[in-house]
Parts: C-alpha cells; structure tokens; sequence
C-alpha cells in the first residue's frame, strides 16, 4: 500500500503484519537509545486542521524515532486562515517534496481527496466521522498484548458512536480479526442504517456489558452535533456514563479502553479511567509503536525506499 487512509481496504494479514511490526518498535522504544534510520534523509509533513494530543505528538516522535525530519504544519497561523483551499495547501506542500504527508480534517473523505493531488504517501489521522485507522491499531495493538488474542473475544464499543471515526475503524478492524463487535449507545447516537452493518446493539449499559471482555468508552462529541443532539451530561453520565458499577456487568476480567481525550464524569468516572482495569494509558504508548509501523511499512514503498 502507498498511503494508509483508512482500515477498509486493508486485510487480515496486513493488520496481523502491521501490528507484529508494532510490536517490534515497541521494545526500540523502550530502550535508551531510541533512534533507528529507517526513514533518514526523509520528511515527514504533519498537517492538522483539527486540533490533537495524541496522535500529532505521537506521530511526530514516530517519526523522529525513525530518523526523519519532521515538520509540524501550524495550520491556525498558515494561510488557510487566509482562505487557502484544503487542495492549494495541498499542492503548496507537495512541491517541497515531502515523503509523507499526516493529515487530520474536519470533512470525511478530505485525506482520500489530499492524497490523489500530491506524490507522497499520505496517512489518515483522523478524517470527519469517516476513519482513524491508527487508532483502531493502537487498540488492537493494546488488546492483543493483554488478551494475548483479538480472535473471539467480546468487545462493546459505547457511546457517541453517530459522530465516531474511532468507532468506524475499530468495528471494521475488529470484525475482520474475529472479534464479536457490539454497540451500546442511545438510539439518537448510533448512526441511521447501522443495523445493515449487523453488529448487536444495545440502548441499555447492563445488557450491552454482559460478557464483555473489552470496554471501549468513547467522547460525546458535541462540537459535531450542531445543536440537534446534545444530551445533558447529568443524564448521559447516569444511563451511560461507565462507573465501578456498571463496569461490574461486564467480565471480572474485563479491560476498559478509550481514545482519548477523556471528558471525566461524561463518559467515564476517574476511578474507572485510573483503575487497574484501564488500559488508557498503555494506548498512548502503542499510539507511538503503531506509528512508527505505519510509517516503516510505507518506508518501503516509497521511491528509492
Ligand atoms: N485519540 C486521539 O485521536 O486523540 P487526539 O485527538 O488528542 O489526537
């Protein structure tokens, strides 16, 4: 593959692949000495038209841990304040010749558009609600390396799954390993027509949890809502907010999971978040290993690569 824009597209054996690799860059960096040359002499353009923590600063050192020269695109003081087109930028940058261009944008299916208009490859960070396909391999990355399998094992994705790439990604990820992927959200929060995907849904937290070996929280949206939904955070926190209590339906052994960034007694209470259940820490440090694979395995299929 010459890009990674999203989760679709890729196969078993390429997330399998992919995720061995990972776990290879997470022992690099684990040492001291954390650099290796795979990508010297390259560039590396980070492009985010929404703002981010983990995935630009993850992607940057990524980069940095593979020897390339990275470059962080400012784009609130760039020109696009000034009316450039997401294309112009597009082209602007790809005529000082980078190798790899990572893009975050509002609009779903903005990063397909981008990568069609430059010569480098090009890597999804997070398009609209459409995909975020690193995230969905971080947390796979983070579930093999605790459950010692993804296959077969039970996964309830919960909450604002409407707005959701995060989610998008991981059902299609997590379907294609054979894991049994189920939704648990409001009515008004699943996306129309997400019957036809066939994944179980739930409206109520208790029945969704049941047997659940993974417990994957994500953020209310609201910046996405334009005010037609936007529940009171009192009422979601009591019917869907994830607290010892309700965590305590799903398996004694369950892991619980979320992308970040937490809204604290919105979709999940401290003690969860901090407990010794959570995962969400471990999350951020596979954000960097999942990285630094992905920008490995495009290495190779770049010119002279
Ligand atoms: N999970 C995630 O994408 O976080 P950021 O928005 O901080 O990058």
């Amino acid at each position: 593959h010459r890009h990674l824009l999203g989760i679709e597209g890729l196969s078993p054996l390429d997330i399998q692949a992919l995720l061995d690799l990972a776990d290879q860059q997470v022992e690099v960096s684990r040492q001291i000495e954390k650099r290796k040359t795979t990508l010297r002499g390259r560039t590396q353009i980070n492009l985010f038209f929404e703002p981010s923590t983990r995935t630009q600063s993850s992607f940057e050192i990524a980069g940095k841990r593979l020897g390339a020269d990275v470059m962080n695109m400012a784009v609130a003081s760039s020109s696009v304040k000034k009316g450039e087109t997401l294309i112009d930028t597009a082209a602007t940058l790809n005529a000082m010749r980078p190798d790899i261009i990572v893009v975050r944008h509002h609009a779903a299916g903005a990063v397909h558009l981008l990568a069609q208009k430059v010569d480098c490859a090009v890597v999804n960070a997070g398009d609209g609600a459409h995909e975020h396909p690193t995230q969905a391999l971080l947390d796979a990355l983070t579930i093999r390396r605790n459950k010692g399998r993804i296959e077969g094992l039970t996964v309830a994705i919960c909450g604002d799954i409407l707005h959701s790439r995060v989610a998008r990604s991981n059902m299609i990820l997590l379907a294609a390993m054979g894991a049994q992927v189920r939704l648990v959200a409001p009515t008004n929060l699943l996306p129309p027509g997400i019957a036809r995907l066939g994944f179980p849904t739930f409206t109520d937290m208790r029945k969704g949890l049941e047997g659940a070996d993974i417990v994957m929280m994500l953020r209310l949206q609201r910046e996405r809502m334009n005010g037609s939904f936007v529940p009171s955070v009192k009422e979601y926190f009591r019917f869907y907010g994830l607290d010892q209590e309700k965590l305590s339906y799903a398996k004694p052994d369950a892991l619980v999971m979320h992308p970040g960034p937490m809204n604290r007694g919105v979709e999940i209470s401290s003690d969860v978040a901090d407990g010794a259940q959570s995962l969400i820490r471990e999350q951020v440090e596979m954000g960097v290993a999942v990285r630094m694979a992905v920008l490995e395995a495009l290495a190779s299929h770049l010119p002279n690569g």
